[in-house]
């Protein structure tokens, strides 16, 4: 946005009616604002600034110019064009292509649509350019465009959460013996084993995982050829443009494929999801690596120093895995409700939309990879672990259910394991230390029988031994592991098939394009 540090004001500050020189008409190509045929003068230089897309609109520009490229060859193919203006806007588009990717390009026009048709104009004629748009409209464009941005942002991050899954899958099997607390209110809980911490998250990753896997379908469907809202009369060939794109079908309501954007809210909110997911678990992780649990030392690598105190080491990397999951939060809120008021077909708000879902997709990207990281290069302390476990009277519960394996009702169990952890709590002692006598006089049960469960209840044991389902012990997690691998290995294969249809798809639209462009021009 334009400044008045230079002492001339903006012109929405200026008195009277803004006045913008008619433009001068020197070819379509050449004006700035392009589409303004209709209108009878340039747009406000502030207006201007204020309507661009953000940053070049890098977010979808190479995708941009694939959807063109798909659209060009299609219209040829329709005989829409000839032969030769395709090659020529075919070969162009490489050319621009190349300049996005070199980063040489400076944002000329409202965004990369505008700047698309403009180059290609500029470069091929305001005869050959301007057969360009026939039949399409940057409605049925920028979808597209954010599709096929999305649809690739979608992959590595599904690719993403099976490295992590498989790192985790790693780490617990190296510690289905490695006794920790578990917690709730982040008071010791129950004595557990630390795969069983691990494996949970693979859960909640693998649902993140098919949460994406199932937006996908909806997501990859192609608007290209939807016109403004309702379609377009010249002959083009929908199901071409879904081929040469990989789309898995036609976005088939014209009306709902430009105005509709729940692919990019239900993106950000399978992002969403998975940020709340890595969050948690970072913030576990922090926990675990201060001085009072000293559970886990994180690498260096993925720590920071104090700027003053040269003691420090500080999970900052993790911290900030919390902090963009807040980021994700909030652009999830900017996606819904830039669509909530919004009449039915296509309004410029929409165009908003876009810089939250490329902060989501990206963090949610660092963030994946950063968790791997961690696990990567995390060292355990299973001796701290195991040694946390003996105080806080974390295996009160095991004691009154052996009291129920003897006959106990289970509340009576729980009243009179109660009254031990009462008398032992306020002297900084443990269960095991209690004396018959002081068992006799708090409970009404056979002191035999306490003493005996006392002494055969150890963390061990009690971790490795639960019998429910899905529990903490041995055999759990031996399956839980092995259940792991297995899926592991099918959402791999999952994968393999969809990146291999965008490469497919991306090598047959570069041989199609060598057949239409002559061999000279190349
Ligand atoms: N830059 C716009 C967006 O990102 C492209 C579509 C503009 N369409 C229009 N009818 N003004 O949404």
């Amino acid at each position: 946005m334009r400044n008045d540090l230079t002492g001339t004001r903006p012109s929405f500050l200026r008195e009277g009616p803004v006045e913008s020189p008619r433009h001068e008409y020197i070819g379509w190509g050449v004006i700035h604002g392009m589409y303004r045929g209709g209108l009878g003068s340039e747009l406000d230089d502030v207006a201007k600034d204020f309507v661009k897309a953000r940053d070049l609109d890098l977010g979808i520009f190479t995708y941009d110019v694939m959807g063109t490229k798909a659209h060009v060859m299609m219209l040829y193919n329709s005989n829409i064009i000839s032969r030769k203006d395709a090659a020529g806007m075919l070969t162009v588009l490489e050319e621009v292509e190349e300049r996005i990717l070199e980063g040489s390009i400076t944002q000329d026009g409202e965004d990369c649509h505008e700047f698309i048709e403009k180059y290609i104009t500029q470069r091929l004629g305001d005869e050959v350019g301007g057969k360009i748009q026939t039949g399409r409209s940057r409605n049925d464009q920028v979808a597209t465009a954010i599709k096929l941005r999305l649809r690739h942002d979608t992959t590595i991050i599904q690719m993403r959460i099976l490295y992590l899954i498989k790192r985790l899958i790693d780490i617990a099997d190296e510690n289905k013996e490695t006794i920790v607390p578990l917690y709730t209110h982040l008071q010791h809980a129950q004595v557990g084993v630390l795969s069983h911490y691990f494996m949970a998250f693979v859960d909640a990753l693998t649902r993140d995982f098919e949460r994406f896997q199932d937006m996908y379908k909806r997501l990859n469907t192609n608007p290209l050829g939807s016109g403004p809202a309702g379609g377009t009369n010249i002959p083009i060939n929908r199901s071409m443009t879904t081929k040469t794109l990989a789309f898995s079908r036609m976005h088939m309501n014209s009306l709902d494929a430009t105005s509709n954007r729940d692919y990019m809210s239900e993106f950000v909110s399978c992002a969403a999801i998975m940020m709340v997911n890595l969050s948690r678990m970072a913030e576990d992780l922090v926990l675990w690596s201060s001085s009072e649990f000293s559970f886990i030392e994180i690498t260096d690598r993925l720590a920071s120093p104090s700027s003053i105190m040269p003691q420090k080491k500080n999970p900052d990397i993790l911290e900030l895995v919390r902090g963009k999951a807040a980021t994700a939060l909030g652009c999830l809120t900017s996606v819904l409700a830039v669509q909530k008021g919004l009449a039915t077909g296509y309004g410029r708000d929409l165009q908003e939309t876009k810089d939250a879902v490329w902060v989501t997709a990206d963090d949610a990207q660092g963030a994946l990879q950063v968790m791997s990281s961690t696990l990567y290069g995390l060292k355990i302390d299973k001796r701290r672990m195991v040694e946390t476990t003996k105080a806080g009277h974390i295996l009160a519960l095991d004691i009154a259910e052996k009291l129920v394996e003897e006959g106990v009702p289970f509340r009576k169990a729980h009243m009179e394991v109660g009254a031990l952890v009462a008398v032992v709590r306020s002297q900084d002692r443990e269960l095991i230390d209690l004396t018959d006598e002081e068992i006799g006089s708090a409970t009404t049960l056979d002191t035999k029988t306490i003493r005996n469960i006392l002494n055969q209840c150890t963390a061990q044991k009690s971790a490795y031994e639960r019998r429910s389902m899905g529990s903490t012990s041995a055999r759990e997690q031996y399956r839980f592991i092995e259940k792991g691998r297995k899926d592991l290995e099918h959402m791999l294969s999952q994968m393999e098939k969809q990146k291999s249809q965008h490469a497919t798809a991306l090598n047959e639209m570069r041989e199609k394009i060598k057949e239409i462009v002559p061999m000279d021009k190349r």
